[in-house]
Protein backbone atom coordinates (compact mmCIF):
# COMPACT_ATOMS: atom_id res chain seq x y z
CA UNK A 1 0.00 0.00 0.00
CA UNK A 2 1.42 3.83 -0.68
CA UNK A 3 3.11 5.17 1.98
CA UNK A 4 0.71 8.00 2.65
CA UNK A 5 -2.47 5.91 3.21
CA UNK A 6 -0.14 3.75 6.32
CA UNK A 7 0.34 6.96 7.45
CA UNK A 8 -3.24 7.27 9.11
CA UNK A 9 -2.83 4.17 10.98
CA UNK A 10 -3.24 5.04 14.37
CA UNK A 11 -0.70 5.00 16.85
CA UNK A 12 -1.79 1.91 18.80
CA UNK A 13 -1.00 -0.22 15.91
CA UNK A 14 2.48 0.31 15.57
CA UNK A 15 3.72 -2.64 17.67
CA UNK A 16 1.59 -4.85 16.29
CA UNK A 17 2.84 -7.48 13.89
CA UNK A 18 1.32 -10.78 12.42
CA UNK A 19 1.24 -13.63 14.89
CA UNK A 20 4.36 -16.01 14.55
CA UNK A 21 2.18 -19.06 15.14
CA UNK A 22 -0.49 -17.73 12.69
CA UNK A 23 2.14 -17.38 9.97
CA UNK A 24 3.16 -20.55 10.30
CA UNK A 25 -0.20 -21.94 10.18
CA UNK A 26 -0.10 -21.14 6.65
CA UNK A 27 2.71 -23.71 6.12
CA UNK A 28 0.21 -26.54 7.01
CA UNK A 29 -0.77 -26.57 3.88
CA UNK A 30 2.62 -27.08 2.29
CA UNK A 31 3.00 -30.47 1.20
CA UNK A 32 5.38 -33.13 3.77
CA UNK A 33 5.62 -30.46 6.18
CA UNK A 34 5.06 -32.16 9.74
CA UNK A 35 3.84 -29.19 11.58
CA UNK A 36 4.81 -29.09 15.51
CA UNK A 37 3.94 -25.53 15.25
CA UNK A 38 -0.05 -24.98 15.15
CA UNK A 39 -2.40 -25.22 18.33
CA UNK A 40 -4.83 -27.12 16.22
CA UNK A 41 -6.92 -30.09 18.13
CA UNK A 42 -6.91 -33.15 15.68
CA UNK A 43 -9.77 -33.07 13.32
CA UNK A 44 -10.22 -36.39 14.05
CA UNK A 45 -11.76 -35.57 17.27
CA UNK A 46 -14.61 -33.46 15.50
CA UNK A 47 -18.02 -34.95 16.10
CA UNK A 48 -19.38 -34.05 12.72
CA UNK A 49 -21.78 -36.38 12.19
CA UNK A 50 -23.44 -35.70 15.43
CA UNK A 51 -23.49 -31.84 14.81
CA UNK A 52 -25.12 -32.91 11.43
CA UNK A 53 -27.90 -33.96 13.32
CA UNK A 54 -28.15 -31.79 15.85
CA UNK A 55 -28.02 -28.86 13.32
CA UNK A 56 -31.04 -30.32 11.35
CA UNK A 57 -32.99 -31.27 15.10
CA UNK A 58 -32.42 -27.31 15.61
CA UNK A 59 -32.96 -26.26 12.48
CA UNK A 60 -36.07 -28.26 12.12
CA UNK A 61 -37.66 -27.16 15.63
CA UNK A 62 -36.53 -23.42 15.78
CA UNK A 63 -34.90 -22.53 13.07
CA UNK A 64 -35.94 -18.98 13.56
CA UNK A 65 -34.87 -18.09 16.75
CA UNK A 66 -31.44 -20.03 15.62
CA UNK A 67 -31.12 -18.03 12.40
CA UNK A 68 -31.65 -14.45 14.72
CA UNK A 69 -29.66 -12.08 16.54
CA UNK A 70 -29.43 -13.46 20.03
CA UNK A 71 -28.86 -11.25 23.24
CA UNK A 72 -25.80 -10.68 23.84
CA UNK A 73 -25.42 -12.44 27.43
CA UNK A 74 -25.92 -15.54 25.57
CA UNK A 75 -28.76 -18.34 24.97
CA UNK A 76 -29.88 -18.55 28.33
CA UNK A 77 -30.03 -22.67 28.65
CA UNK A 78 -26.30 -22.74 27.09
CA UNK A 79 -25.51 -19.90 30.21
CA UNK A 80 -27.61 -22.24 32.54
CA UNK A 81 -25.73 -25.65 31.63
CA UNK A 82 -22.06 -23.95 31.74
CA UNK A 83 -22.88 -22.80 35.10
CA UNK A 84 -23.75 -26.13 36.50
CA UNK A 85 -20.51 -27.75 34.79
CA UNK A 86 -18.55 -24.92 36.60
CA UNK A 87 -20.44 -25.92 39.88
CA UNK A 88 -19.06 -29.23 39.23
CA UNK A 89 -15.70 -27.99 39.20
CA UNK A 90 -16.19 -26.11 41.80
CA UNK A 91 -17.05 -22.95 40.69
CA UNK A 92 -20.08 -20.96 42.28
CA UNK A 93 -21.47 -19.85 39.50
CA UNK A 94 -25.02 -18.99 38.43
CA UNK A 95 -26.66 -17.88 35.03
CA UNK A 96 -26.06 -15.07 35.67
CA UNK A 97 -22.05 -14.86 35.99
CA UNK A 98 -21.82 -16.81 32.79
CA UNK A 99 -21.49 -14.70 29.48
CA UNK A 100 -20.95 -16.49 26.24
CA UNK A 101 -18.29 -15.24 24.12
CA UNK A 102 -16.51 -15.58 20.03
CA UNK A 103 -14.60 -18.56 21.30
CA UNK A 104 -12.61 -17.34 24.38
CA UNK A 105 -9.99 -15.54 23.03
CA UNK A 106 -12.44 -12.54 22.83
CA UNK A 107 -12.38 -12.33 26.68
CA UNK A 108 -8.18 -11.18 26.20
CA UNK A 109 -10.27 -8.64 24.43
CA UNK A 110 -12.93 -7.72 25.86
CA UNK A 111 -11.18 -7.68 29.28
CA UNK A 112 -8.25 -5.01 27.49
CA UNK A 113 -11.14 -2.92 26.93
CA UNK A 114 -12.70 -2.96 30.01
CA UNK A 115 -9.38 -2.70 32.36
CA UNK A 116 -6.63 -1.24 30.48
CA UNK A 117 -5.92 2.15 29.80
CA UNK A 118 -2.49 3.28 28.14
CA UNK A 119 0.74 2.22 29.95
CA UNK A 120 -1.48 -0.02 32.51
CA UNK A 121 0.50 -2.94 33.91
CA UNK A 122 -0.51 -6.78 33.17
CA UNK A 123 1.38 -9.80 35.46
CA UNK A 124 1.72 -12.63 32.44
CA UNK A 125 4.20 -15.39 33.27
CA UNK A 126 7.09 -15.75 30.71
CA UNK A 127 6.48 -17.61 28.93
CA UNK A 128 2.74 -17.27 28.39
CA UNK A 129 -0.03 -16.99 25.50
CA UNK A 130 1.43 -15.61 22.58
CA UNK A 131 -2.46 -14.38 21.16
CA UNK A 132 -2.82 -12.47 24.65
CA UNK A 133 0.44 -10.58 24.53
CA UNK A 134 -0.66 -9.46 20.71
CA UNK A 135 -4.22 -8.57 21.55
CA UNK A 136 -3.11 -6.16 25.00
CA UNK A 137 -0.19 -5.00 22.93
CA UNK A 138 -2.62 -3.34 20.88
CA UNK A 139 -4.35 -1.79 24.34
CA UNK A 140 -0.75 -0.15 24.73
CA UNK A 141 -0.68 -2.40 28.12
CA UNK A 142 2.50 -2.48 29.84
CA UNK A 143 3.97 -6.26 30.94
CA UNK A 144 5.30 -7.42 33.69
CA UNK A 145 7.09 -10.64 33.26
CA UNK A 146 7.02 -13.90 35.74
CA UNK A 147 9.44 -16.72 34.92
CA UNK A 148 7.72 -20.25 34.97
CA UNK A 149 9.09 -23.52 36.50
CA UNK A 150 7.50 -27.18 36.28
CA UNK A 151 4.82 -25.69 38.67
CA UNK A 152 3.94 -23.01 36.46
CA UNK A 153 4.38 -19.22 37.56
CA UNK A 154 7.12 -18.68 40.13
CA UNK A 155 4.81 -17.35 43.08
CA UNK A 156 8.55 -16.68 45.22
CA UNK A 157 9.58 -14.27 42.07
CA UNK A 158 5.80 -13.07 41.77
CA UNK A 159 5.25 -12.05 45.32
CA UNK A 160 8.09 -9.91 45.77
CA UNK A 161 7.70 -8.38 42.15
CA UNK A 162 4.27 -7.18 43.43
CA UNK A 163 5.82 -5.94 46.69
CA UNK A 164 8.04 -3.34 44.20
CA UNK A 165 4.98 -3.05 41.64
CA UNK A 166 2.19 -2.11 44.37
CA UNK A 167 4.51 0.71 45.79
CA UNK A 168 4.31 2.43 41.72
CA UNK A 169 1.74 5.30 41.08
CA UNK A 170 0.13 2.41 38.91
CA UNK A 171 -0.07 -0.81 40.44
CA UNK A 172 -0.56 -4.01 38.08
CA UNK A 173 -4.35 -4.44 36.84
CA UNK A 174 -4.64 -7.91 35.64
CA UNK A 175 -2.25 -11.10 36.32
CA UNK A 176 -3.26 -13.63 33.92
CA UNK A 177 -2.57 -17.29 34.83
CA UNK A 178 -2.99 -20.52 32.42
CA UNK A 179 -3.09 -23.01 35.47
CA UNK A 180 -3.52 -26.10 33.66
CA UNK A 181 -1.36 -27.14 31.13
CA UNK A 182 -0.31 -23.63 30.24
CA UNK A 183 0.15 -22.75 26.72
CA UNK A 184 2.64 -22.82 25.27
CA UNK A 185 4.65 -24.75 28.44
CA UNK A 186 2.40 -27.33 29.24
CA UNK A 187 2.85 -26.74 32.93
CA UNK A 188 0.20 -26.86 35.90
CA UNK A 189 0.13 -24.76 38.85
CA UNK A 190 0.09 -26.66 42.21
CA UNK A 191 -3.17 -26.33 44.61
CA UNK A 192 -1.25 -24.44 47.28
CA UNK A 193 -0.02 -21.98 44.35
CA UNK A 194 -3.86 -21.40 43.30
CA UNK A 195 -4.73 -20.43 46.48
CA UNK A 196 -1.85 -18.40 47.39
CA UNK A 197 -2.44 -16.55 44.23
CA UNK A 198 -6.00 -15.64 45.45
CA UNK A 199 -4.65 -14.22 48.68
CA UNK A 200 -1.92 -12.08 47.33
CA UNK A 201 -4.95 -10.59 44.71
CA UNK A 202 -7.26 -9.38 47.95
CA UNK A 203 -3.54 -8.14 49.45
CA UNK A 204 -2.52 -6.06 46.92
CA UNK A 205 -5.86 -5.48 44.84
CA UNK A 206 -5.67 -6.74 41.66
CA UNK A 207 -8.00 -8.98 39.41
CA UNK A 208 -7.14 -12.24 38.51
CA UNK A 209 -7.88 -12.92 34.76
CA UNK A 210 -7.53 -17.47 34.73
CA UNK A 211 -7.53 -18.97 31.20
CA UNK A 212 -8.61 -22.65 30.81
CA UNK A 213 -9.34 -24.16 27.29
CA UNK A 214 -7.43 -27.18 28.27
CA UNK A 215 -8.55 -27.96 31.76
CA UNK A 216 -10.37 -31.12 30.84
CA UNK A 217 -7.89 -32.38 28.99
CA UNK A 218 -5.97 -34.48 31.85
CA UNK A 219 -4.20 -37.75 30.92
CA UNK A 220 -1.90 -37.89 33.94
CA UNK A 221 -2.68 -37.10 37.62
CA UNK A 222 -5.91 -35.98 39.55
CA UNK A 223 -7.65 -32.86 38.52
CA UNK A 224 -7.14 -29.55 40.53
CA UNK A 225 -9.81 -26.82 41.49
CA UNK A 226 -9.64 -23.74 39.21
CA UNK A 227 -8.33 -20.57 40.70
CA UNK A 228 -11.83 -18.88 40.83
CA UNK A 229 -12.89 -21.96 43.24
CA UNK A 230 -11.49 -19.62 46.35
CA UNK A 231 -12.05 -16.76 44.90
CA UNK A 232 -14.61 -15.22 47.54
CA UNK A 233 -14.15 -11.72 46.53
CA UNK A 234 -14.90 -11.92 42.99
CA UNK A 235 -11.65 -11.43 41.83
CA UNK A 236 -10.93 -13.91 39.22
CA UNK A 237 -12.88 -13.97 35.26
CA UNK A 238 -12.91 -17.49 34.20
CA UNK A 239 -12.34 -18.09 30.99
CA UNK A 240 -12.53 -21.42 28.65
CA UNK A 241 -13.82 -22.79 25.27
CA UNK A 242 -15.77 -25.37 23.25
CA UNK A 243 -12.61 -24.95 20.80
CA UNK A 244 -10.89 -28.11 22.91
CA UNK A 245 -13.78 -30.13 23.39
CA UNK A 246 -16.11 -29.88 20.49
CA UNK A 247 -14.93 -27.95 17.47
CA UNK A 248 -13.07 -24.40 17.18
CA UNK A 249 -14.78 -23.76 14.08
CA UNK A 250 -17.89 -22.71 15.88
CA UNK A 251 -16.25 -19.78 17.95
CA UNK A 252 -18.26 -20.59 21.09
CA UNK A 253 -16.55 -19.57 25.03
CA UNK A 254 -17.18 -18.10 27.72
CA UNK A 255 -16.49 -15.91 30.65
CA UNK A 256 -17.64 -16.41 34.40
CA UNK A 257 -17.26 -13.63 36.51
CA UNK A 258 -19.19 -11.18 39.31
CA UNK A 259 -22.13 -9.49 37.77
CA UNK A 260 -20.38 -6.25 38.12
CA UNK A 261 -17.56 -7.21 36.36
CA UNK A 262 -19.76 -8.85 33.58
CA UNK A 263 -22.30 -6.53 33.24
CA UNK A 264 -19.53 -4.17 32.01
CA UNK A 265 -17.89 -7.06 29.78
CA UNK A 266 -21.71 -7.22 28.09
CA UNK A 267 -21.54 -3.74 27.14
CA UNK A 268 -18.14 -4.28 26.19
CA UNK A 269 -18.95 -6.99 23.76
CA UNK A 270 -22.55 -5.23 22.42
CA UNK A 271 -20.09 -3.20 20.44
CA UNK A 272 -17.76 -5.48 19.53
CA UNK A 273 -20.02 -8.16 17.94
CA UNK A 274 -23.36 -8.30 19.40
CA UNK A 275 -23.74 -11.84 20.14
CA UNK A 276 -22.17 -14.96 19.44
CA UNK A 277 -22.44 -16.80 16.89
CA UNK A 278 -26.09 -18.24 17.62
CA UNK A 279 -26.00 -21.33 15.94
CA UNK A 280 -23.19 -22.59 17.35
CA UNK A 281 -24.25 -21.78 20.48
CA UNK A 282 -27.38 -23.98 19.68
CA UNK A 283 -25.26 -26.70 18.96
CA UNK A 284 -23.21 -26.36 22.15
CA UNK A 285 -26.20 -26.93 24.13
CA UNK A 286 -27.41 -29.58 22.32
CA UNK A 287 -24.19 -31.44 22.68
CA UNK A 288 -24.27 -30.97 26.22
CA UNK A 289 -28.16 -31.46 27.06
CA UNK A 290 -28.48 -34.69 24.76
CA UNK A 291 -25.08 -36.19 26.96
CA UNK A 292 -22.26 -36.08 24.14
CA UNK A 293 -19.84 -33.85 25.76
CA UNK A 294 -18.27 -36.09 29.09
CA UNK A 295 -18.15 -39.50 26.43
CA UNK A 296 -16.71 -36.96 23.94
CA UNK A 297 -14.08 -35.27 26.22
CA UNK A 298 -13.06 -38.87 27.24
CA UNK A 299 -12.18 -40.28 23.57
CA UNK A 300 -10.63 -36.90 22.90
CA UNK A 301 -8.40 -37.70 26.25
CA UNK A 302 -7.60 -41.25 25.06
CA UNK A 303 -6.49 -39.96 21.22
CA UNK A 304 -4.66 -37.42 22.78
CA UNK A 305 -2.88 -39.14 25.48
CA UNK A 306 -1.56 -41.89 23.29
CA UNK A 307 -0.14 -38.60 21.33
CA UNK A 308 1.87 -37.12 24.26
CA UNK A 309 3.17 -40.23 25.16
CA UNK A 310 4.63 -41.35 21.59
CA UNK A 311 5.85 -37.31 21.84
CA UNK A 312 7.60 -38.14 24.72
CA UNK A 313 9.06 -41.42 23.87
CA UNK A 314 10.09 -40.25 20.53
CA UNK A 315 11.95 -37.33 22.76
CA UNK A 316 13.98 -39.86 24.69
CA UNK A 317 14.90 -41.47 21.50
CA UNK A 318 15.82 -38.84 18.89
CA UNK A 319 16.83 -35.34 20.94
CA UNK A 320 20.47 -35.17 22.50
CA UNK A 321 20.87 -35.21 26.21
CA UNK A 322 21.74 -32.31 26.33
CA UNK A 323 18.02 -30.81 25.66
CA UNK A 324 15.23 -30.39 28.51
CA UNK A 325 11.62 -30.65 27.74
CA UNK A 326 8.70 -30.24 30.01
CA UNK A 327 6.44 -33.52 30.83
CA UNK A 328 2.71 -32.30 30.58
CA UNK A 329 -0.46 -34.07 32.75
CA UNK A 330 -2.39 -32.71 29.86
CA UNK A 331 -2.82 -29.95 27.10
CA UNK A 332 -1.67 -30.13 23.50
CA UNK A 333 1.99 -28.72 24.28
CA UNK A 334 5.59 -29.70 25.21
CA UNK A 335 8.09 -26.75 25.43
CA UNK A 336 11.92 -27.95 24.67
CA UNK A 337 14.43 -26.21 26.23
CA UNK A 338 17.70 -25.87 23.83
CA UNK A 339 21.28 -25.31 24.79
CA UNK A 340 21.40 -21.45 25.60
CA UNK A 341 23.70 -20.61 22.59
CA UNK A 342 21.50 -22.52 20.14
CA UNK A 343 19.27 -20.01 18.34
CA UNK A 344 15.73 -21.39 18.10
CA UNK A 345 14.80 -19.40 14.89
CA UNK A 346 17.99 -20.23 13.13
CA UNK A 347 17.28 -23.87 13.96
CA UNK A 348 13.36 -23.34 12.22
CA UNK A 349 14.93 -22.54 9.15
CA UNK A 350 17.24 -25.47 8.95
CA UNK A 351 14.32 -27.70 10.32
CA UNK A 352 12.06 -26.11 7.67
CA UNK A 353 14.62 -27.52 4.80
CA UNK A 354 13.95 -30.95 6.72
CA UNK A 355 10.23 -29.98 6.92
CA UNK A 356 9.10 -29.75 9.83
CA UNK A 357 8.35 -27.14 11.77
CA UNK A 358 8.03 -25.60 15.61
CA UNK A 359 7.67 -22.19 17.10
CA UNK A 360 10.49 -20.00 18.60
CA UNK A 361 10.40 -19.88 22.00
CA UNK A 362 10.78 -16.21 21.53
CA UNK A 363 7.11 -15.66 20.07
CA UNK A 364 5.63 -15.98 23.60
CA UNK A 365 7.84 -13.87 26.00
CA UNK A 366 6.41 -10.04 26.29
CA UNK A 367 10.12 -9.24 26.18
CA UNK A 368 11.35 -10.62 22.74
CA UNK A 369 15.11 -11.11 23.29
CA UNK A 370 14.06 -14.08 26.07
CA UNK A 371 13.38 -17.31 24.73
CA UNK A 372 15.61 -17.66 21.88
CA UNK A 373 16.68 -21.13 22.76
CA UNK A 374 13.26 -22.69 23.44
CA UNK A 375 10.86 -24.09 21.06
CA UNK A 376 7.29 -24.90 21.50
CA UNK A 377 6.16 -28.22 19.95
CA UNK A 378 2.07 -29.25 19.78
CA UNK A 379 1.81 -33.17 20.04
CA UNK A 380 -2.16 -32.98 18.94
CA UNK A 381 -2.35 -32.18 15.60
CA UNK A 382 0.11 -34.72 13.57
CA UNK A 383 -1.18 -38.17 13.15
CA UNK A 384 0.77 -40.84 14.86
CA UNK A 385 3.53 -41.52 12.50
CA UNK A 386 4.08 -38.02 11.87
CA UNK A 387 4.78 -37.25 15.08
CA UNK A 388 7.41 -39.92 15.46
CA UNK A 389 9.05 -39.16 11.73
CA UNK A 390 9.28 -35.20 12.72
CA UNK A 391 10.89 -36.12 15.67
CA UNK A 392 13.35 -37.67 13.68
CA UNK A 393 13.94 -35.04 11.63
CA UNK A 394 14.19 -32.61 14.01
CA UNK A 395 16.18 -34.34 15.94
CA UNK A 396 18.99 -34.90 13.23
CA UNK A 397 18.62 -31.00 12.53
CA UNK A 398 19.66 -30.29 16.75
CA UNK A 399 22.06 -33.04 16.48
CA UNK A 400 23.67 -31.40 13.20
CA UNK A 401 23.60 -28.14 15.06
CA UNK A 402 26.00 -29.50 17.89
CA UNK A 403 28.21 -31.36 15.45
CA UNK A 404 28.69 -28.06 13.10
CA UNK A 405 29.59 -25.69 16.86
CA UNK A 406 31.68 -28.68 18.16
CA UNK A 407 32.76 -29.78 15.18
CA UNK A 408 32.50 -33.20 16.40
CA UNK A 409 29.24 -34.85 17.98
CA UNK A 410 28.52 -34.22 21.50
CA UNK A 411 28.84 -36.82 24.62
CA UNK A 412 25.82 -37.30 24.38
CA UNK A 413 25.03 -38.00 20.39
CA UNK A 414 28.06 -40.19 20.37
CA UNK A 415 26.81 -42.14 23.42
CA UNK A 416 23.30 -42.31 21.50
CA UNK A 417 24.79 -43.50 18.39
CA UNK A 418 26.49 -46.63 20.22
CA UNK A 419 23.11 -47.36 21.80
CA UNK A 420 21.45 -47.62 19.03
CA UNK A 421 24.02 -49.60 17.35
CA UNK A 422 23.96 -51.72 19.75
CA UNK A 423 20.06 -51.82 20.20
CA UNK A 424 19.79 -52.63 16.59
CA UNK A 425 22.73 -55.51 16.70
CA UNK A 426 20.31 -57.45 19.64
CA UNK A 427 17.15 -56.71 17.79
CA UNK A 428 15.84 -53.74 20.06
CA UNK A 429 13.92 -51.50 17.48
C1 LIG B 1 -4.34 -20.28 26.21
C2 LIG B 1 -5.40 -20.01 25.23
N1 LIG B 1 -6.36 -19.13 25.52
C3 LIG B 1 -7.35 -18.87 24.66
C4 LIG B 1 -7.43 -19.50 23.45
C5 LIG B 1 -8.54 -19.12 22.52
O1 LIG B 1 -9.33 -20.17 22.18
P1 LIG B 1 -10.77 -19.97 21.49
O2 LIG B 1 -10.89 -18.53 21.10
O3 LIG B 1 -10.78 -20.88 20.34
O4 LIG B 1 -11.75 -20.32 22.54
C6 LIG B 1 -6.45 -20.44 23.10
C7 LIG B 1 -6.49 -21.11 21.80
O5 LIG B 1 -5.66 -21.84 21.39
C8 LIG B 1 -5.41 -20.71 24.02
O6 LIG B 1 -4.44 -21.59 23.76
Amino acid sequence: MANSLTRHFAQRTKDMKASEVRELLKLLQVPELISFAGGFPNPETFPAELIKSIVCDVLEKDGAQSLQYGITEGYAPLRESVAERMRKKGIDAQKENVLIVSGSQQVIDLTGKVFIDPKDTIVVSAPTYLAALTGWTVMQANFESIPIDDNNMRMDIFEERMKKLVRRPNPPKIVYVLPNFQNPAGVTMPEKNRRKLVDLASDYDFIILEDDPYGELRYVGKDIKPVKSWDDEGRVIYMSTFSKILAPGLRVGWAIAHPDILQKLIITKQSTDVCANVLGQRIAHEYIVQGHIDPQIERIKEIYSRKMEIMLSGMSEFMPDDLRWTRPEGGMFLWVTLPEWMDSAELLKKALKKRVAFVTGSAFFANPKEGNSAMRLNFTHPSDEMITEGLRRLGSVVNQELVSKWDRPSESIERKMEDAVKGSLIGKS
